[in-house]
């Protein structure tokens, strides 16, 4: 079982004494970038901004903005959490929410430290959240004022590093009569960024595959996310039990602890990806993700998958999908996630919910093989944390055939190549993998 998400870029190979002594030296020196760098969004942070705009006989009054500028980590319910540490003895007067977007709720404000305010955005889309705080601090000017230190950011759950507050050039605003611009008095930038590591100490999501020319169903590894305690009752649900919904209904909602079925990986969420098609031109792609989490329903997921031929995706049933360029040059990343009011929402009711979608992706005859494992994502994530992808030895192999490359009409099932195993649309044996 391995759980590392290292850069796919300037990876270091041990050889030897002096290999090892070079990667000690790597991950020192580079301790504090590698601990939040995500390979897939590397500039991935949440821009905290502070405004001060207007002086008051005591203080200052701040609008403090969030920027959300990840590619696919979005905030989930139930929302973020700001804290922070006065620098000096500053005391909030009051604080609003709403001047850009929706209210969040600051109502129960008490003056003390630190303290916070929660918002639960309703669109994803919707990264931009900003309230407004009145400081009060005697006798504050621009030479004395302080900014809060020690920002924590909780989108809800740990995960966040916010660095110190930079100040930066004064913010602009254009007044709601367009007709004069004003500016803020002083304004720091706080940057927040976000680690997979910090937020969970084992992962939470794992990866399954299966071919249509190979029988053999690679499950998640064992103990992917944990392994079931059979000596402590309780710690998973088995599905089929009869107490199951009383189970699920009885132990505490609110908890954030998630509530798992049996499984053998033991994750929240598995992806399964299998390929399904092989056409002439074309080649098809049956992607699952099913919730094992009974305290968790999945609102407007997503799903970020590498794979070298995405770069040219021809038609995606029934999600959604956006190309990321991480990188000039890097094309082969995806983001999927569900169509509104019909897939966004994976359920945890009942039996439990998946949600699948179909890729259609066009062969790049030069690169394109079902060979070596070639066909399966190189890299998967769910709501952005890194999904465990099964061990390359144990990938589905291509049997032995002599009959490859011989041409098949792009409408009928390839005939030629692979023709024994083509016949069938869908493996039987993965039809709800
Ligand atoms: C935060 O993200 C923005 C937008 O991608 C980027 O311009 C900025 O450089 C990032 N800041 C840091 C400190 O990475
Ligand atoms: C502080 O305020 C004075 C006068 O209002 C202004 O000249 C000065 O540039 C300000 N300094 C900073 C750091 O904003
Ligand atoms: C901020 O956090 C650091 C490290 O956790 C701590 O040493 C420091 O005292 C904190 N500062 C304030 C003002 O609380
Ligand atoms: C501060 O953050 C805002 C909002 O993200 C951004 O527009 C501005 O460029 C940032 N300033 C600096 C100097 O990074
Ligand atoms: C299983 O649960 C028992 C009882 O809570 C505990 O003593 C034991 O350490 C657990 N074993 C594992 C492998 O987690
Ligand atoms: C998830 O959604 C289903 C269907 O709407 C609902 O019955 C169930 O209580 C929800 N579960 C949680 C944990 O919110
Ligand atoms: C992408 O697919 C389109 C047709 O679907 C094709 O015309 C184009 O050449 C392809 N591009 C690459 C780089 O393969
Ligand atoms: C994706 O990038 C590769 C290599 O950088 C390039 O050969 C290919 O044409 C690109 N595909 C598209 C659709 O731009
Ligand atoms: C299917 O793949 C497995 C490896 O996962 C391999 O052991 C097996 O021989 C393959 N089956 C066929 C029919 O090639």
């Amino acid at each position: 079982m391995e759980y590392t998400m290292l850069p796919s870029i300037g990876s270091v190979s041990p050889r030897g004494a002096f290999g090892v002594l070079l990667l000690l030296l790597f991950s020192f020196s580079t301790f504090t970038w590698t601990e939040a760098y995500d390979p897939l969004d590397p500039t991935g942070n949440i821009t905290i901004k502070w405004d001060v705009i207007t002086w008051t006989p005591d203080g200052h009054v701040a609008v403090v903005t969030m920027y959300n500028f990840q590619q696919y980590r979005h905030i989930q319910s139930p929302g973020w959490s700001l804290g922070w540490t006065w620098a000096k003895k500053e005391v909030i007067w009051n604080m609003m929410g709403g001047q850009t977007t929706e209210q969040g709720d600051c109502s129960k404000f008490k003056a003390g430290i630190p303290h916070c305010c929660k918002k639960d955005p309703t669109d994803p889309s919707n990264a931009v959240s900003s309230f407004q705080v009145s400081v009060g601090s005697a006798g504050t000017t621009n030479k004395t004022v302080k900014v809060p230190k020690n920002f924590t950011l909780k989108a809800p759950g740990p995960g966040y590093t916010c660095g110190p507050a930079k100040i930066v050039k004064p913010t602009t605003f254009i007044t709601s009569d367009k007709r004069r611009i004003t500016q803020a008095m002083m304004t720091w930038n706080i940057t927040c960024t976000y680690s997979q590591f910090l937020a969970q100490k084992t992962p939470s999501c794992c990866v399954s595959l299966s071919s249509f020319y190979n029988d053999t169903v690679v499950n998640c590894p064992t103990c992917t996310c944990g392994c079931q305690n059979k000596t402590e009752p309780g710690s998973c649900v088995d599905p089929n039990s009869p107490h199951l919904s009383s189970v699920v209904s009885s132990s505490g909602k609110a908890t954030n602890t998630p509530l798992l079925q049996c499984t053998s990986h033991m994750c929240r969420v598995r992806v399964h990806w299998h390929v399904k098609l092989n056409y002439k031109e074309y080649w098809r792609v049956k992607i699952t993700i099913t919730n094992f989490n009974y305290r968790m329903n999945y609102s407007q997921w997503n799903l970020v998958v590498q794979h070298p031929n995405l770069d040219n995706i021809t038609q995606l049933f029934s999600f959604q999908y956006k190309s990321l360029t991480p990188y000039e040059g890097l094309n082969d990343t995806s983001m999927l996630w569900g169509v509104k009011f019909y897939n966004d929402f994976l359920s945890s009711a009942g039996p439990l919910g998946n949600v699948q979608s179909e890729i259609l992706l066009r062969k790049d005859k030069s690169t394109f093989t079902f060979d070596k494992g070639w066909a399966f994502p190189r890299r998967i994530y769910f709501n952005g944390d890194n999904c465990v992808m099964p061990h390359p030895d144990v990938y589905p192999w291509l049997p032995n055939t002599k009959n490859i490359g011989i041409p098949c009409t792009l409408s009928e099932y390839c005939t030629s190549l692979l023709h024994h195993l083509c016949k069938d649309k869908v493996n039987p044996n993965v039809k709800n993998a």
